[in-house]
């Protein structure tokens, strides 16, 4: 693997675009190779089992693009298939997306924090082990954001049914005095405006995308795979199963910032 390969980062469709931003942010010059899998979105609602024949098949098609590091930017694939990639792919640096339980634990005033994720993530060893080891104390609320991907994936994550669905699932928080919410899905931070006008300030918001960009780089460079090091310029590859000109609309709208520098392709 070379310093000069891309970074590949994959997730159930648009929702990984929110950790692109910040590993755009904090690795400037890396390239990268995005898979967004909208034929098969959500991957939420799905058998474990399913979603990780999905994230099999996602990391052979990233390491055929010669990828040197592995960003599973969806919290239902970590919680399904993490695991087993490093298992089945022992040279390949993976991160995954850690339920960020610890922060949110330290950070709280009231002892009350909450959890937004998918069914799939909420089920998952990964979160029942960080809530485990991180939580004594501390009241954990879980809500299900069943449809808020659909909604995301659909640009509509401003809409009035938006912000209904994100009610039924923060408002018993607010009435616990929840005062720091995880987004436990990649999607989520896309609904911010949303949250914000229910909340009111009253909820701090916890995004772990900085964190996980922050561990792509900790494992580049211990492996002296930084692309910074080699002189290399930034370009954006992005690979859609389903609709690909969804998926540039999206990287437009959140992330115009590299749009002169994005391919795009149907998978
Ligand atoms: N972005 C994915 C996650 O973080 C969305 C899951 C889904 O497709 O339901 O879990």
């Amino acid at each position: 693997m070379l310093p000069t390969n891309s970074i590949g980062i994959f997730d159930s469709g648009v929702g990984g675009l929110s950790v692109l931003q910040a590993v755009a942010s904090l690795l400037p010059r890396e390239r990268v190779c995005y898979v967004a899998d909208a034929a098969r979105c959500p991957y939420g609602p799905r058998p474990a089992g399913e979603v990780l024949e999905f994230s099999l098949g996602i990391v052979k098609f990233l390491l055929s693009k010669k990828c040197k590091l592995i960003v599973v930017a969806c919290n239902t694939a970590t919680a399904a298939a993490i695991d087993e990639l490093r298992r089945a792919f022992p040279r390949v640096p993976f991160v995954g997306m850690e339920p960020a339980v610890k922060p949110a634990a330290e950070q709280s005033k009231t002892r009350s924090v909450g959890i937004l994720a998918t069914a799939g993530t909420l089920q998952g060893r990964l979160f029942s082990d960080a809530k485990e080891r991180y939580a004594a104390g501390v009241k954990v609320h879980v809500a299900a954001g069943n449809g808020l991907v659909e909604l995301v994936e659909q640009g509509r994550e401003d809409s009035p049914e938006a912000l209904a669905l994100l009610r039924t699932c923060l408002q018993p928080m607010l009435d616990d005095s929840v005062d720091e919410l995880v987004l436990g899905c990649t999607h989520y931070p896309f609904l911010k405006n949303s949250i914000e006008k229910i909340a009111q300030g009253r909820m701090a918001i916890v995004n772990p995308a900085p964190a996980v960009a922050a561990q792509a780089r900790r494992l580049l460079e211990q492996r002296n795979l930084l692309s910074s090091e080699a002189g290399a310029h930034a370009f954006y590859e992005f690979f859609s199963s389903g609709s690909v000109s969804t998926l540039a609309l999206m990287q437009k709208r959140h992330l115009p910032q590299l749009s002169e520098r994005c391919s795009y392709e149907k998978l």
